[in-house]
């Protein structure tokens, strides 16, 4: 059966740092729904254009919108054998319609590893972050920072700053995730398939205590 696995946590708790490692291990694709938007918003596609509103002020793109895409990507042969989902489901209705897609491909949810973070530690990730606008990479100034400052190890391309990793921006990403998406940890406990993972402590301890709650360890 497909390994679906949704990494769940407040914005800058680690998912996509721990996703790409999660991706490694598992064969299986990362598939963030914040990638496909920007990366929509770069090349100015209709989705793009629609969505940057939205991201830019730290709002979600609305449920239909944000559910179309991810369904057309799951349709991608790459995704056959599972995938690991950073980002999404968001909001009680992307979660249920996420288990209904589900069931038409006679699969469900496998694991939610939640990262836990605390607040307090939330801004000074994302305001330190650096992504690699080539391959996606994503750095920290202290706490990942790049072997030569601004330049990606793998590329060097210039790294860039998130437009929504601004201190206003960030705050507000944090309110509506308090309010729209910390509900799924209840509704996936619920499933009995929700990982509680302290996201507080630095990287490479954040992923040997998350591959080891999903048994690759
Ligand atoms: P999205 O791109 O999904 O942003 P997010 O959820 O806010 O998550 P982030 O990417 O900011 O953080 P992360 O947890 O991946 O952390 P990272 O690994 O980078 O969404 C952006 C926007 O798109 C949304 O606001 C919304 O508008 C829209 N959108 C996306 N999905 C949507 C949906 N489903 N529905 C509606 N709208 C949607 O790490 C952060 C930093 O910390 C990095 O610098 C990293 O190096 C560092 N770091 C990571 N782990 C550690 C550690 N353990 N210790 C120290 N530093 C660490
Ligand atoms: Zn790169």
């Amino acid at each position: 059966m497909s390994k679906f696995i949704v990494l769940l946590g407040p914005p800058g708790a680690g998912k996509g740092t721990q996703a790409e490692v999660i991706s490694g291990r598992m064969g299986l694709p990362h598939i963030s729904s914040g990638d496909i938007f920007r990366h929509n918003l770069k090349n100015k596609t209709e989705l793009g254009v629609l969505a940057e509103g939205y991201i830019t002020k730290g709002e979600l793109v609305p449920d239909d919108v944000t559910i179309a895409m991810i369904k057309d990507r799951l349709s991608e042969e790459d995704c056959d054998g599972g995938a690991i989902l950073d980002g999404f489901p968001r909001t009680p209705t992307q979660a249920l319609a996420f288990d209904n897609l589900l069931v038409e491909l006679d699969s469900k949810v496998s694991a939610v590893p939640f990262i836990q973070v605390d607040e307090s530690e939330l801004i000074s990730r994302l305001t330190g972050r650096w992504t690699c606008p080539k391959c996606g990479r994503i750095y920290h100034k202290k706490n990942n920072p790049p072997k030569k400052n601004g330049y990606c190890d793998d590329d060097n391309s210039s790294l860039y700053q998130r437009e929504d990793d601004r201190v206003e921006t960030v705050t507000n990403r944090i309110r509506v995730y308090l309010d729209q998406t910390e509900p799924l940890i209840e509704y996936y406990r619920g499933k009995g398939v929700l990982l509680v993972v302290d996201g507080n402590q630095n990287i490479y301890d954040v992923t040997r205590d998350l591959l080891g709650v999903l048994g690759l360890g």
